[in-house]
């Protein structure tokens, strides 16, 4: 059975039709909970999108992967549950992983919770951080048929603590490079440090152990969740998500980093060869995960954390984000579906600004602008956002900031219910935030406006 959204191609038609009309509003579930992006693959002439989902309210829980598909990454039908809690190793959640393919099929890897003592007031939780995890796959014939009783496997088993961590390893993101299968896994050093652990297989069912890394630096977080390595313009960059690694009133102390490393896949020996940086600069996205789209680039997503709103659903992600290295730093700059998906120009005139927009515009050095609330300064070199009008009271820290050192801002904004992405300096710097409202307001500086 499928399910049809309004307002969301359905299956039938995506798969008819060339190019379905985009659809504007940034992913998210159809209702309930949702956090991670998960096996996000291109696969069979389609975008497949699996997320960490909680089905059954607004809240965190035991873990299943929604599954949603997509010819553009924009428009999104949305498909049965694909994982679901089913044997003993993975009986309290499907948590996060990836997806390759090979020889036709559709591999999913992922990690399964185990919780040892069950939760009496909320069986979807675990009671005093009493788990195990174990690292498991299942493989699908067509990216549509996922046999969760029959097909798993356990490719890596609970941890005795010694190699890795029994409780916190996870998140393992597959990469096939040359004729060997390569994996990294997410994990700590007795919660004090953040780990890697690098796997190799030949077929994908057997995997040993290649090599482990960790910074030997605390500060870097005591455990690195989705962990993803990827290769860009020539760099290979490592993009991760360290828990306890910012300390920032109104900010969440698990955040999404990116740093330029080297990897030698004969040992699986890497290095970070800068300091990281934010994956984004307004602190909120998490988990970002990347495939390679149509066109052989790199292209991400990542979930926003945001509070509970009226809507049916929480959680969404960022539009897709392709990455480049470009004159020694790491950027990021909507996919170029995005570009042209947003391709009439449009009046701010009675703009309703709950309806997905595009806006450009260019701030100088000492200027601010003021776009539907959301309050946009360039002041000596640094650009900086404000939301504090368009937020309910949620102790949220209301502004933003990145480093641009440029006499000019060039800014593009995606605006949406509830979230706005901000571009500036092609793709130098990304803030993106939640908002609860926009205000409905003529810009007062020149903005172009698209839909
Ligand atoms: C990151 C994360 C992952 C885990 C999943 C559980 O947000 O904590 O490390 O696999 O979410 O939902």
């Amino acid at each position: 059975m499928l399910i049809d959204i309004p307002g969301q191609p359905t299956l039938s038609a995506l798969l008819k039709e060339e190019k379905p009309e985009p659809s504007l509003r940034h992913f998210h579930a159809p209702a309930n909970w949702i956090n991670d992006p998960n096996g996000f693959i291109y696969y069979n002439g389609l975008y497949h999108m699996f997320y960490q989902y909680f089905p059954y309210g607004k809240r965190w829980g035991t873990m299943h992967w929604g599954h949603a598909i997509s010819k553009d990454m924009l428009s999104w039908q949305h498909l049965p549950i694909a994982l679901h809690p089913s044997i003993h190793e993975d009986r309290n959640g499907c948590f996060s992983g990836s997806a390759v393919e090979k020889d036709g099929k559709m591999h999913l890897f992922y990690t399964g919770v185990h919780y040892q003592t069950i939760n009496p007031q909320n069986v979807h939780t675990c009671l005093n951080e009493d788990f195990i995890s174990s690292q498991l796959h299942i493989s699908s014939k067509d990216g549509f048929t996922f046999h969760n009783f029959e097909d798993k496997e356990v490719y890596l088993p609970t941890g005795d603590g010694t190699m890795y961590d029994k409780r916190h390893t996870r998140d393992p993101k597959v990469w096939k490079e040359g004729d060997a299968w390569y994996m990294v896994v997410g994990s700590t050093i007795e919660d004090q440090q953040g780990k890697l652990l690098f796997l190799t297989s030949k077929d994908l069912h057997h995997w040993s152990l290649l090599n482990t890394y960790t910074s030997g630096n605390p500060e870097l977080g005591w455990m690195w969740e989705c962990p993803d390595l990827l290769q860009v313009d020539g760099k290979r960059i490592l993009i991760f998500s360290p828990m306890g690694y910012l300390f920032e009133e109104g900010c969440d102390p698990n955040q999404a980093i990116c740093v330029p490393v080297s990897f030698d896949p004969q040992t699986g020996k890497m290095e970070m060869l800068e300091e990281p940086v934010f994956f984004d600069q307004g602190l909120e996205l998490y988990a970002p995960q990347s495939t390679v789209d149509e066109n052989g680039r790199p292209v991400i997503f990542a979930w926003l954390r945001q509070p509970e709103t009226d809507d049916p659903w929480i959680g969404q992600y960022c539009y897709p984000r392709s990455i480049y290295y470009e004159d020694g730093s790491i950027r990021f700059r909507p996919h170029e579906n995005v570009m042209k998906a947003f391709r009439n120009r449009a009046d701010w005139n009675g703009f309703d600004y709950s309806v997905p927009f595009m806006a450009k515009l260019k701030l100088g050095e000492g200027q601010e602008a003021d776009l539907g609330g959301l309050k946009i300064r360039y002041i000596d070199g640094v650009l900086s956002t404000d939301r504090s009008e368009l937020l309910n009271e949620r102790g949220l820290a209301v502004g933003a900031q990145a480093r641009l050192n440029d006499p000019e801002a060039e800014l593009i904004l995606f605006g949406d219910q509830h979230i706005f992405e901000l571009f500036a300096n092609d793709g130098k710097q990304v803030i993106s935030q939640f908002i609860d409202s926009w205000k409905q307001e003529e810009p007062a500086v020149p903005t172009e406006l698209y839909v």
